[in-house]
């Protein structure tokens, strides 16, 4: 029997027009004679919007402009043109989507759904809580300082102290929650680094700052729920010196090298992190799981992303492609753990035993 799949994308996020791209391209390869595929476009201003069933091949323009707004988010969560949504696919990246807002929403509702589920998809957004779950799981990270927005007005000497005594320079300073590059900054100096922070903090009430290294940057992709599949490592060969917000997004500024061209140790090593990693943040569905490599033969955990870039041409299909999962294959497969972990929560119960 055919399923009804609603695809969630665009999105309240920095990310809004990637997460375009990756519905376009999931909306291309889904096999519609398995799917009856609907659309929900989400505006930059958070607006809903709902198009009509996607039968064949798209580009942007016909996706928004056969778009009506709605008001009744759940209802048409569950249910599209008098049919039952067996499935919701969040295909949207960064805070609003990426970060357990959406996900709570779909379970208070009892639907379906894609990926990540609350507490992993907010873990993942969040580089503190992330880093400190990893630690507790023996996985081997650069080292860093956390600190509030509060803790920082009212004490910047000995925050400044506590960093000065723990890492040099250079370092990264990021804001804890994004995850789009933006708000990020390499600093070389004390003053550089009292002007990133307040910069960081423009994004965020929590600023993490990280020891900077030379290194080359290695990818892994882990799918499933309880039993964990992973993939060859791949490596994201840069042009730039790091992948600030406008590089991210530029072509050009980065080629894939999959498999990564490294020692056989090293991808045994990266992908039991990834799956270490994927089960410390209470994962589902998929991870990418984002790794340094430095000249000495060191790695480091750097992030996961529970929604990672999901285009054709991005990364993580591309990791799964090598390992002979065609992208449409990739989608089902996803979607089928979806269902499989839905069933698993229906079976849990949230009441005392009569
Ligand atoms: N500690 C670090 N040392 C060297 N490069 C870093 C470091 N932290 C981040 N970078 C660079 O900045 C990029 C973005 O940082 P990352 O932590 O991955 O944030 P995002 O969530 O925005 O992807 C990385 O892909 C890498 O190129
Ligand atoms: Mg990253």
């Amino acid at each position: 029997m055919k399923k009804t799949i609603v695809l969630i994308y665009g999105g309240k996020s920095a990310e809004h027009d990637i997460s375009i791209l990756t519905a376009q391209s999931v909306m291309n390869a889904i096999d519609k004679e398995k799917f009856d595929v609907h659309p929900l476009y989400i505006g930059a201003d958070g607006e809903w919007f709902k198009g009509e069933q996607i039968k064949g091949q798209i580009d942007d323009t016909t996706l928004l402009r056969s778009s009506i707004p709605i008001h009744n988010m759940i209802q048409a969560l569950r249910e599209v043109d008098g049919k039952v949504v067996d499935i919701v696919f969040p295909l949207l990246h960064g805070p609003n989507g990426e970060d357990g807002t959406i996900q709570g929403l779909l379970d208070v509702a009892n639907i379906p759904y894609v990926g990540n589920g609350v507490l992993s998809s907010s873990v993942g957004m969040d580089k503190l809580v992330a880093k400190q779950l990893f630690t507790q799981r023996g996985l081997k990270q650069l080292p860093y300082v956390g600190f509030l927005h509060s803790e920082w007005l009212e004490y910047e000497d000995s925050v400044l102290h506590s960093i000065d005594k723990k890492l040099h320079f250079p370092m990264f300073v990021k804001p804890a929650n994004l995850g789009s590059s933006l708000g990020i900054s390499k600093v070389e100096s004390t003053e550089e680094l009292i002007e990133g922070i307040r910069q960081a903090f423009k994004y965020d009430r929590k600023v993490v700052v990280e020891q900077g290294v030379t290194a080359r940057e290695i990818e892994v992709g882990v799918i499933g729920n309880d039993e964990l599949q992973t993939t060859e490592p791949g490596e994201v060969v840069k042009q730039v010196d790091f992948y600030d917000y406008e590089a991210k997004y530029q072509e050009g500024n980065a080629s894939l090298q999959i498999p990564a061209h490294i020692d056989e140790e090293q991808k045994k090593v990266m992908r039991h992190m990834a799956t270490q990693a994927f089960k410390a943040a209470d994962c589902a569905g998929l991870v990418r799981a984002d790794f340094f490599l430095t000249e000495d033969g060191s790695i480091y955990i750097n992030e996961i992303n529970t929604m990672p870039g999901f285009t054709k041409f991005s990364m993580f299909p591309l990791l799964w492609a090598n390992m002979n999962l065609a992208y449409s294959e990739l989608i089902e497969t996803l979607i089928n753990l979806g269902i499989e972990r839905f069933e698993q929560r229906q079976s849990i119960s949230f009441q005392k035993d009569s």
